[in-house]
């Protein structure tokens, strides 16, 4: 075991040419996350030092998603993808100075154990593989193994009958010193079946160098990479179904499992209950104790405990709920704070609000937060009661236990404990709809 200092790298340059696609194969999402971001979550685990990604096609797109992913993640460009051994070598002068254990990471491969990688990155041999004995080894990189470890790795192309006989593969998961990669990296060459720089080369060349080379094996699932969108979606199915049995274990009640879809990232308290048909997309987290009816679709949220949400809501980034708040159906609540106990029951939008404490939000009611240029915000203060149908014209702030009549357009600040009207003065015409009804009959009769 060592505890060296670590460094990332994840390789995510290629093409992914069978997806059929314009979007950058580690773009597509799994989890509601890119895949990209499957393998830096768990590289993060290890809580390295530096995070290089290595992007290559559709290069600025991929910048864009690790920024957000993983802001303090690097990019190295390889603008012609030559092989893993020469996009593994565009990282290094990002890792300048760095003297610890760099694990070697796919970008397409999502499902990678933050275990494993704990596993690699303080394993004391020189160069570490992660490799798996495969069901079909296929088109794999054959492990050579001898009496003292990892002997060499022979890409499928370049492999004889007798070595491709060999069931422990590559996963192409491996760690080495930044120091072993500088000195090694440059002796690899091209000359093989496909022409390329082979980072699988690394082994046999360590080996020769006097270093000591190991494999270590995980499980075949961790390794699955993503190559087409049948691939892709099997993927997303063995997602789902890990998600849904870890939320099981961990004391959620999901009414209906395999109706429920989760993110990558979604954070649910012991007791919550979830109905059939809810879909979290990232950045949810649900406290002990709440309940998310049937029908709802959440992101970017947060329900606090005791709040009840839907059937047939949605939650989008920003919604805040606290403590018991009741959010019923047909609600729509964008980037704003509800306090405790605040109830949405009905047919609502707020977006861009801050409701306080115990306010009740009647049915219909909708904060007119955009005005085609610019999005205003709309306070609500505590104890407040908003009427049915109230339109609230942002930026616009109704005060602590203030109400507003049914139907109202507030375009106007409401002070604490006022009633606001906005709406036209009610005109009652004795007898006139049954007149109107008999004048509209003979019209239509003659
Ligand atoms: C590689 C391994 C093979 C292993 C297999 C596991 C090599 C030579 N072979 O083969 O032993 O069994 O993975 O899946 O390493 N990439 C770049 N730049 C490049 C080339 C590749 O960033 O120039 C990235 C790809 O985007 C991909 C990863 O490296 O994420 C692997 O590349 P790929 O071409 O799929 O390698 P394989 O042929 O599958
Ligand atoms: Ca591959």
């Amino acid at each position: 075991m060592t505890e060296k200092p670590v460094a990332l790298i994840v390789l995510a340059a290629g093409q992914g040419s069978r997806m059929q696609s314009d979007l950058p194969k580690v773009l597509h999402r799994l989890g509601g996350v890119p895949l990209v971001g499957h393998a830096l979550a768990a590289g993060r685990s290890l809580a390295p030092e530096t995070v290089v990604v290595v992007a290559g096609h559709g290069a600025a797109l991929v910048q864009k998603a690790v920024a957000t992913l993983d802001p303090e993640a690097q990019i190295a460009l390889q603008e012609e993808q030559l092989g893993t051994a020469h996009a593994v070598r565009q990282a290094l002068p990002l890792l300048e100075g760095f003297e610890g254990r760099v694990l070697v990471l796919y970008g397409d491969t999502p499902f990678i154990a933050e275990e494993t990688l704990g596993m690699l990155a303080s394993h004391a041999s020189d160069v570490i593989v992660l490799g798996f004995e495969a069901a079909d080894p296929g088109r794999y990189g054959r492990l050579v193994t001898g009496p003292d470890g990892l002997e060499r790795i022979v890409e499928y192309k370049d492999a004889d009958e007798a070595t491709r006989a060999i069931r422990l593969v590559n996963s192409g998961v491996l760690a080495a010193d930044a120091a072993t990669l500088r000195e090694i990296l440059p002796q690899i060459g091209n000359r093989n079946a496909a022409g390329e720089y082979y980072l699988t080369d690394l082994p046999g060349l360590a080996r020769a160098a006097g270093l000591r080379v190991d494999v270590v094996t995980c499980d075949e699932a961790e390794t699955l990479g993503i190559n087409t969108r049948a691939e892709l979606a099997a993927a997303e199915a063995a997602f789902q179904a890990r998600a849904r049995a870890q939320a099981l274990e961990d004391g959620v009640t999901l009414t209906d499992p395999a109706t429920v879809w989760f993110a990558l990232d979604t954070c649910i308290g012991r007791d919550a209950v979830i109905g059939q048909n809810v879909v979290f997309g990232p950045g949810v987290t649900v406290e002990s104790g709440a309940e998310i009816l049937p029908f709802c679709h959440l992101e970017g949220c947060h329900v606090s405990a005791g709040a009840t949400v839907g059937p047939f809501a949605r939650l989008r980034p920003g919604a805040e709920l606290g403590g018991d708040v009741h959010v019923g159906n047909f609600v729509e609540i964008k980037n704003s704070v509800l306090d405790e106990g605040v109830k949405v029951g009905h047919l609502t939008y707020l977006g861009d609000a801050h409701v306080g404490e115990a306010t009740n939000i009647g049915a219909g009611t909708v904060t007119c937060n955009y005005d085609g240029v610019g999005k205003h915000r709309t306070e609500i203060g505590a104890h407040a009661f908003i009427g049915s149908d109230t339109m609230l014209v942002a930026p616009v702030r109704v005060g602590a236990r203030a109400m507003t009549g049914s139907g109202s357009v507030i375009t106007e600040d409401v002070p604490d404990d006022a009633l606001a009207l906005g709406r036209a003065k009610q005109v009652t015409k004795p007898g006139l709809a049954t007149r109107l009804m008999q004048a509209l009959r003979q019209k239509k009769g003659s």
